[in-house]
Parts: structure tokens; sequence; C-alpha cells
């Protein structure tokens, strides 16, 4: 079986995670690699062994690869939207870590090119190939929980994080993607009202608080809840494969009338005692284990190359979901400015996306 080409755009932290996780499947080569920052773009080669010639320090010199099949985009946020165009006019295959881009205009704008190229675009939707928020999904569908009547969610992040790279994109993007696409998983209906509030408590270009109502068009409730807020000295969670001094405190809660579901990624009962502090090490989403890199972004990335194998949209993560998670997305940020509820069902031409 021939190898899928990849060209990965973006060398930075999870750049290089990316690299090292489609090394390890069988059916996928790393072929390319590209980032604007050439310090950035030769450490990440030399740490993942790849050759110089195969470095581009212009994305645009790497899509334009004819040799390339798909294209791993892993830049900075605010990159997203347009790479995934142009590695569409050239004919390749996408997958673009969360968010798909920071507009539901081009959301849409790259739903049409991809339908109108023949190609696949895939969302780094990371936790629906986690095993816990997974398992959830599984109870849903099979009717343990009864009819489901709210999910209430919650992701905050280290204050440090923000200074050092979440304040270059609204949170909703960065952090409240993650929950918002959990939520249209386990609603599975789209969502018809928004309502937000946001504050920004350490000054900076965006707010480091925001909080969201919404209403899904079969009667479910969400709410969300994120900060950027958490103080130095919380328990460290993200070790090893992806190192950052820090913690990921998220949970979600699905509320039936059957049953209630709860995950708490925070803290899995998994504790190291440090000499200074704890760790918490998460190990459902990328764990060093005994064989390689495991978890949810071995089983993502997986799940794409046998996708684009077989050319086949991802029955897993359908773009309509991902450009529907970004029309909420611009929803939460036009509630809190405008202090109006969003309806989102009433759009002229919205899709049905679950249909
Ligand atoms: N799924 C998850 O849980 C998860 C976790 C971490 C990061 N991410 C996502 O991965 C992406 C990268 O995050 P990161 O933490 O690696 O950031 P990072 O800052 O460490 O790396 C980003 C890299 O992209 C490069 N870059 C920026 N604009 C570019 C462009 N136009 N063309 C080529 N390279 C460009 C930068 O020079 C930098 O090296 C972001 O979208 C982030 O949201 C997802």
């Amino acid at each position: 079986m021939q190898k899928l080409r990849i060209g990965l755009i973006g060398a930075g932290r999870f750049g290089r995670l990316h690299v090292k996780v489609l090394q390890q499947i069988p059916g996928a080569e790393v072929a390319a690699l590209a980032d604007i920052n050439s310090g950035a773009l030769y450490s990440a080669a030399a740490e993942c062994h790849l050759a110089p010639e195969a470095c581009y320090s212009d994305p645009l010199e790497l899509i334009r690869r004819s040799d390339l099949d798909a294209v791993d985009i892993v830049s900075d946020e605010k990159s997203h939207g347009a790479l995934v165009l142009s590695a569409l006019r050239h004919g390749k295959h996408v997958i673009v870590e969360k968010p798909l881009s920071v507009s539901f205009a081009e959301a849409q704008e790259i739903e049409q090119a991809a339908a109108a190229a023949g190609k696949q675009v895939m969302v780094g939707n990371i936790s629906r190939f986690s095993q816990p928020y997974f398992t959830i999904k599984r109870a849903i569908d099979s009717g343990q929980l009864g009819r489901i009547a709210a999910i209430r969610s919650k992701r905050d992040f280290s204050r440090s994080w923000f200074q050092g790279f979440g304040n270059r994109i609204h949170p909703v993007y960065e952090s409240g993607v993650h929950e918002l696409d959990l939520m249209l998983w386990y609603a599975g209906a789209r969502c018809v009202k928004v309502s937000a509030f946001e504050s920004s408590i350490s000054g900076y270009t965006y707010p480091d608080l925001f909080s969201a109502l919404l209403y899904f068009e079969n009667g479910i409730m969400g709410s969300l809840n994120s900060s950027w807020m958490i103080p130095k000295g919380a328990p460290q969670n993200l070790v090893e494969t992806l190192e950052l001094d820090g913690t990921i405190d998220a949970h979600i809660e699905v509320v039936g009338e059957a049953a209630t579901a709860q995950y708490q990624l925070a803290h899995q009962g998994l504790a190291i005692i440090t000499g200074t502090g704890m760790q918490y090490p998460e190990t459902t989403l990328w764990p060093a284990g005994l064989t390689g890199i495991g978890g949810a972004i071995q089983a993502e990335l997986e799940h794409f190359v046998q996708s684009i194998s077989r050319n086949a949209a991802s029955p897993v993560m359908p773009l309509s979901h991902s450009v529907h998670g970004i029309e909420i997305a611009d929803a939460i940020v036009e509630s809190a400015r405008t202090q109006k509820v969003i309806h989102l069902g009433e759009k002229e031409g919205a899709p049905n996306v679950y249909s």
C-alpha cells in the first residue's frame, strides 16, 4: 500500500507532536515541514529527524508541492482559514488543528471549497477521540441517559498560558471550541440561540473569562464557562510529550432524564508528589506509552490517514459540525459584545448539520 504523503505546517509545540505521531503510523509519511519562524522550523526538523531539504519557511511553497496528498495545519489559530483554502486550491486533503477558522464566513467558504475540490477537511477536535468523552457519547446514543435535558461544561486554563499564547485570539476559538464541539456532538442538534458575557480581568486585548448559554433546537440547554485564570501553583497535568507548566481544568456533565454522566479531565486519580508540588499527569490525550505516543492524538491522526486513504469523509468528525461550531463561537463573541441573544436558526440558508 502506498503511504499517504503529508506536509505539515507549524513547527511549534503541537506541530512537533503531530509529526512524531504521524511518523508512528505505518500508512503515513511526513514528507515536508513548514514554519515562518526558521528557528522553530529547523529545530523541529532536527528533533523529528527530517532533512533540511524537506523544510520550507514559506508554507505556500510546501502547499504547491505536487507530490503531497495531504496537508496538516498546526500553525497559529488566525492562519488556519487561509492555509486550508490554499491547500484545497492546490488539490490537497486537509487536517487542521482547532479552530477550523476564526470566522463563520471563512468556515463556510472552506466547506464550499472542499465540496468543489472533492477533498476532505477534518478538524482536530481531539476530544471526540478521547476514550472518556467517547464513553459518554456511547451512553447517550445507547439511551442509557434517557432524554438529554442539559449539558454543562467548563474549561479553565492557567493564567500564565494566557500571557504566553492564549491572548493571541479570543478564547472562545482556543479553549471554547473544545467544549462547543463536545456539546454539539452530545446534543445531536443545531444550536439556535446563544447568550454570552465576558470579562477581561488581566487587561489584555482579549477577555480571559467568558460564559455562554446555548439553546439547541431539540430543547437541550447548554452552559459553557471558560477562564484563563488558574493561578501558579495549581497541579501540573501536561507532562512528558507536551510538557507545559500549568493546568487544564475541564469538566463536563450531561444531565439526562434517566441518568447523568460526568467527566473531569483535570484529575483522573493519578498523582505524582514532586519535591516542589503535585502533578496529576493527563493520560488520555497524548500519553507516552510503551510503544510510542498513544491516546486521542494517535487515534485522531490514524483515523485521518485511514479516511483519506479511502477518500471518504470522516464519520466521526464531519466538517459541517466544525463549521457550525465556529458559527456558535462567532455568536458568543457577538452576544457578549452587543448584550443580546443571538438567534442562529433564523439565519437564511443555515444548513441543518445533523439532517
Ligand atoms: N487539540 C489540542 O488539544 C491542542 C493543543 C495544543 C495546541 N493546539 C492547536 O495547535 C495549533 C498550534 O498550537 P501550538 O501550541 O503548537 O502553538 P505554537 O505557538 O507553539 O506554534 C505555532 C507555530 O506556528 C507557526 N506559524 C504561525 N503562523 C504561521 C503561518 N502562517 N505559516 C506557517 N507557520 C506559522 C509559528 O511560527 C509557530 O512555530 C493551534 O491551533 C492550537 O490551538 C491544539
